[in-house]
């Protein structure tokens, strides 16, 4: 069974409810998932994940502060999650706001890591977003996100 952790930072809720959605999707296909506000994530567990996902509001079209922070800090694990699987989402207020670029600022940082991101050929093709808070088609694009992340994970977990 593969180990994946879901990490979000959430002001207001909605980026909350899409890493609950991922979440749901990861662990419809087995997976054993950590989900966690990133100010809980145990720096010290990091490694002992198959699969690492990061969700961030769209600040300025960028991820927030909060998340970056824990991606500074994961410097201290660097070389140790090559390999691994890594994905993104965000939610925005506005449609051409920023959100794919936050996703990319994300995906940016775990390919440096070394990690293997999933790309989408039907949906969202970064990861998902949303307009604000989360309607059921994003819900349902976010569960399967989460569930092509823990098939992908399952492959190629060591
Ligand atoms: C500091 C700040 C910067 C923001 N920048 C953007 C932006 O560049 N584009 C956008 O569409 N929304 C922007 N927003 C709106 C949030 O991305 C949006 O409300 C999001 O759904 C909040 O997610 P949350 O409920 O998980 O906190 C910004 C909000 C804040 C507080």
């Amino acid at each position: 069974m593969v180990k994946i952790l879901v990490g979000y930072f959430s002001n207001s809720g909605n980026t909350k409810a899409m890493a609950e959605a991922v979440a749901e999707g990861a662990r419809s296909e087995g997976a054993d998932v950590d989900l966690k506000s990133v100010e809980d994530v145990d720096m010290e567990g990091l490694p002992g994940y198959d699969a690492i996902v990061l969700g961030s509001p769209t600040y300025y079209g960028v991820m927030a502060a909060d998340v970056k922070d824990l991606i500074d800090r994961s410097v201290t694990h660097h070389g140790d999650l090559e390999g691994k699987v890594g994905g993104a989402f965000s939610s925005s207020a506005l449609i051409g706001g920023g959100n794919e670029t936050t996703i990319l600022s994300i995906l940016q940082a775990l390919l440096i890591h070394g990690m293997i991101v999933p790309g989408v050929a039907k949906g969202n093709h970064y990861g998902p977003v949303s307009i604000g808070q989360p309607d059921s088609d994003v819900k349902a694009e976010c569960t399967s996100y989460g569930a092509r992340i823990a098939r992908l994970a399952e492959s190629v977990s060591p």
